[in-house]
């Protein structure tokens, strides 16, 4: 009898360190998923976007936007995906270069992982 109560206070314990240990907001990460979005990402978006997507200044000056934080301009998954196929303003379209459902994949990346 005892030795149950003892086994479920150190389960219990456990369980609560655990939590206490794994930080509640662990971001999605981009370099580690074997995600084939993630895998699209670091082939065609990571050169300018930076390996996370936190943005970065290219050697020519270009300012590429975080997609994870920051004032959005396209917010809507619709607008996302155009952004993908049609690029525009310093970015590249990839209508050429991608499927459909690749530039679905990515804008899912983007709306639903990156962005929380
Ligand atoms: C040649 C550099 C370059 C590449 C490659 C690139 N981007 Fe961009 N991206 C930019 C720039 C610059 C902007 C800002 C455009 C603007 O301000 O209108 C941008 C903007 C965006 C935005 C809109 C951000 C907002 O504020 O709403 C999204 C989403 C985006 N890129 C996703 C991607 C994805 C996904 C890929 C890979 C398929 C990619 N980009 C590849 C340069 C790039």
């Amino acid at each position: 009898m005892f030795r149950t109560k003892l086994i479920v206070i150190a389960v219990f314990a456990i369980g609560c360190l655990s939590a206490c240990f794994d930080p509640p907001s662990s971001r999605f990460s981009i370099a580690s998923s074997k995600d084939y979005g993630a895998s699209l990402f670091r082939q065609n978006c990571a050169i300018c976007h930076g390996q996370e997507a936190d943005g970065k200044t290219l050697d020519d000056g270009t300012k590429v936007p975080s997609l994870r934080t920051g004032e959005f301009k396209f917010r809507s998954e619709a607008e996302i995906y155009k952004q993908i196929s049609e690029g525009g303003n310093g970015m590249t379209p990839f209508r050429t270069q991608l499927s459909e459902r690749e530039m679905r994949l990515l804008t899912d990346l983007v709306h639903n992982k990156l962005r929380k």
